[in-house]
C-alpha cells in the first residue's frame, strides 16, 4: 500500500516540491492550504485556514492518520503547538521545516554545527527556533518529529537569486542578458550552500523511515559550498553572457536594511549529522540544480 503524506501547505515552492515528488515516488498525498493557487496535479486538497484552529481541527478530523506529515509553513511558535495537539495522535512521523536564520549572523561558526549558543530570539529566525523548541519542549505522545533547517532553497517554482540587491530577483535573466553589472552586497564573497527544492524534499520524505532522526534538528544544505557570487556565474555561463559585478559595502547595505543582517554572513553547514542516521543527504550538484531553474524561469516566460 502506497504511504501517506500529508503536508501543510501545498502549492507553495516548498510545499508544492514535496507534493510533486511525493506524488512521483508513488505516496499517497494530501494538501492543506486556503485554496489560493491551483494544487499540483494528483494530490487531495483540504481547503482550511491553519490560522482558523476550529477550522483546522475539523477539516482534518476525519482523515485519519498518516504515515508521515510535513509543516512547510509554520512560522510562529503557535503554529507548533497547533501542530503538535493536533498531530500527536495522528502520525509516527512529524517533520518542521525551520530555516538555517534561526542563528544569530553575529555568532556564527564555520561550518556551522546544528547546536549553538547564539539563537536569534526575534523577528522571522526567532519565531523559526521557538518553534523548534516548542516540539523540543512539548509531550508528543506517539508523534516522532524530526526539524530540518534548509539554507538558501533554489528550482524550478522559485526566482532565482541568493543574495542582496539580487535576492529571488525576478527580472535577473533579463539583466543580466542585457549586460547589466549586478550589484551584490561584499561584492558576493559570503560563502553559501544552497539546496535544491526536489532534495529537500526527498531528504523530508525519507525521514519517514528513519528512526534514528527523531527529535532531532538537521541542517539541510546542499553538496557544494560556494562563494555566493559563484551562483551569479553559473547562470552566466548558462546564458552565455559575461558576468559583471559591483560590489557594494555590507556596512552600508546593513545599516539601510537591519533586517538583511541573516543573509550577510557565510551560512556554511557540516551535514555529517544528516548523514549518520541514514537519511536522504542532498546530492544535486549546484550546476545542474541551476540548470533546471534557469530552464525553468526561461520557459515560463515564453
Ligand atoms: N525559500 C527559502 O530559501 C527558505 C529557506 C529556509 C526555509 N524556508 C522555509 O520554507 C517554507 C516555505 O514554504 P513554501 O515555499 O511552500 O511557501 P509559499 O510558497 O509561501 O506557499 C505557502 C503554501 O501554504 C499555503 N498557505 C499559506 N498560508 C496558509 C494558511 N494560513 N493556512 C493554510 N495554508 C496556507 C499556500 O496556499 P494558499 O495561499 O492557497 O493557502 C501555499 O500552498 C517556509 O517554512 C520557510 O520558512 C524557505
Amino acid at each position: 500500500m502506497a504511504q501517506t503524506l500529508l503536508s501543510i501547505g501545498g502549492s507553495g515552492f516548498v510545499s508544492g516540491t514535496l507534493a510533486r515528488r511525493a506524488v512521483e515516488a508513488g505516496w499517497d498525498v494530501t494538501v492543506v492550504s486556503r485554496g489560493q493557487r491551483p494544487l499540483p496535479e494528483g494530490v487531495r486538497g483540504i481547503t482550511a485556514d491553519r490560522k482558523d484552529q476550529t477550522q483546522f481541527a475539523a477539516a482534518l478530523s476525519t482523515c485519519g492518520s498518516f504515515d508521515l506529515v510535513v509543516d512547510c509553513i509554520g512560522y510562529d511558535p503557535e503554529d507548533a503547538v497547533q501542530d503538535v495537539e493536533q498531530f500527536r495522535n495522528q502520525t509516527k512521523r512529524f517533520v518542521f521545516v525551520s530555516t538555517d536564520f534561526v542563528f544569530d549572523p553575529a555568532h556564527r561558526q564555520f561550518p556551522q554545527a546544528e547546536e549553538s549558543q547564539h539563537y536569534l530570539t526575534q523577528a522571522y529566525g526567532g519565531k523559526k527556533r521557538q518553534c523548534e523548541q516548542v516540539l523540543l519542549d512539548s509531550d508528543c505522545g506517539q508523534m516522532e518529529w524530526t526539524v530540518v533547517r534548509p539554507c538558501h532553497i533554489y528550482g524550478p517554482g522559485s526566482l532565482l537569486g541568493c543574495l542582496p540587491a539580487h535576492g529571488r530577483d525576478k527580472d535577473l535573466i533579463e539583466r543580466m542578458r542585457r549586460g547589466d553589472t549586478l550589484q551584490l552586497v561584499g561584492g558576493g564573497h559570503f560563502l553559501q550552500q544552497p539546496i535544491l527544492a526536489a532534495d529537500l524534499a526527498d531528504l523530508m520524505l525519507s525521514l519517514v523511515d528513519c528512526p534514528r532522526a527523531e527529535g532531532q534538528i538537521f541542517q539541510a544544505a546542499g553538496p557544494d559550498i560556494v562563494e555566493s557570487r559563484t551562483f551569479y556565474a553559473i547562470i552566466a555561463d548558462l546564458l552565455g553572457v559575461e558576468l559583471q559585478i559591483e560590489e557594494l559595502s555590507v556596512d552600508a547595505y546593513l545599516q539601510d536594511n537591519p533586517a538583511s543582517a541573516p543573509f550577510l554572513c557565510h551560512r556554511i553547514y557540516d551535514l555529517s549529522r544528516l548523514r549518520s542516521v541514514g537519511a536522504a543527504v542532498p546530492s544535486t550538484p549546484l550546476v545542474e540544480g541551476l540548470r533546471s531553474h534557469a530552464e525553468a524561469v526561461l520557459a515560463n516566460r515564453n
